[in-house]
């Protein structure tokens, strides 16, 4: 395995391969891995010749009042867990190789960004989008692996690629879950013991969600199930705001206002809760 640092070499390697006709698997990430992102490397490496992830903590999808500085970093850790994966290389970039200091241009994807995250972050895609396509014109791979607890940032990369007709496929790999339930993420390390337990409830009032629509043949209402959820949530003493709980149709994210008369259309139900200082997202995604 081998650790990249400079754009020039990581596009000289990448070409090579690419003559070669290998086809390159993309795992893009900010580091602190955990067993979530090590699924998106065994999707990856499942059906390519060569797996690259980038680490990267990128300054541009962070707010000023956010989390930048802070965001838990452990690179030794992450080289050994990579290397035991099969890895082949890691690109691993400073702050100036990637955002020189006359850097000025910008990817918005308008729509997709604007709920939920895109709400409470306004900045937030504008960042991952602009950082993604950096990444792939660097590393030129033939796919990305991303995860669905991120589903609105999977939803503004597939956009993106469609778009600007960008020859990457992006592929979308299941929430992994502590045992509660608990969606995995680099965040958790943030809580402390009472906020952790409570945090699995989250899952459970998105499973709450999704049995209550089944049982009851989707005839159930949208502001019941949200009431329902929320109640469930705010039983936890830790849980300390909920900043929304949503039905959206999972490939536009527009708003869905009920569920009577649905054909084939998924529903992403997703939510955002904080935990003190510890902000957490989670959702699933229910099929007709
Ligand atoms: O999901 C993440 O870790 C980040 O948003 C990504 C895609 C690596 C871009 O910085």
């Amino acid at each position: 395995m081998k650790i990249l640092r400079k754009i020039s070499e990581t596009r000289k390697i990448t070409s090579a391969l690419i003559l070669r006709k290998k086809i390159i698997g993309f795992v893009p990430t900010m580091g602190y891995l955990h067993e979530g992102h090590l699924s998106l490397i065994k999707a990856a490496k499942k059906k390519s010749d060569v797996v690259i992830v980038s680490i990267f903590v990128n300054p541009l999808q962070f707010a000023p009042n956010e989390d930048f500085t802070k965001y838990p970093r452990n690179f030794k850790k992450d080289e050994k867990l990579c290397r035991a994966e099969g890895v082949d290389y890691i690109f691993y970039p400073d702050i100036k190789e990637m955002y020189p200091d006359d850097f000025s241009t910008y990817i918005t994807v308008e729509n997709v960004s604007a709920g939920l995250e895109g709400k409470i972050r306004p900045e937030h895609f504008r960042g991952v989008a602009t950082i993604v396509l950096k990444l792939f014109n660097i590393v030129q791979c033939s796919f990305a692996v991303f995860g669905q607890k991120d589903a609105q940032q999977a939803c503004v990369i597939k956009k993106m690629t469609e778009d600007l007709n960008i020859n990457t496929k992006i592929i979308i790999s299941p929430t992994v879950r502590e045992n509660d339930g608990l969606a995995m993420s680099s965040r958790n390390v943030y809580l402390t013991p009472g906020q952790r337990a409570d945090a699995a409830y989250l899952y459970k009032a998105l499973e709450y969600a999704r049995r209550k629509i089944m049982l009851e043949n989707y005839n159930r209402d949208i502001a019941f199930l949200k009431g329902q959820m929320s109640k469930l949530i705010k039983s936890r003493k830790t849980a300390t705001k909920i900043d929304y709980i949503s039905f959206n149709n999972s490939r536009t994210l527009e708003e869905v206002q009920t569920l009577k008369n649905l054909k084939s259309a998924s529903i992403l139900i997703s939510l955002a809760v904080r935990f003190g200082k510890v902000r957490l997202i989670d959702n699933i995604v229910i099929k007709r």
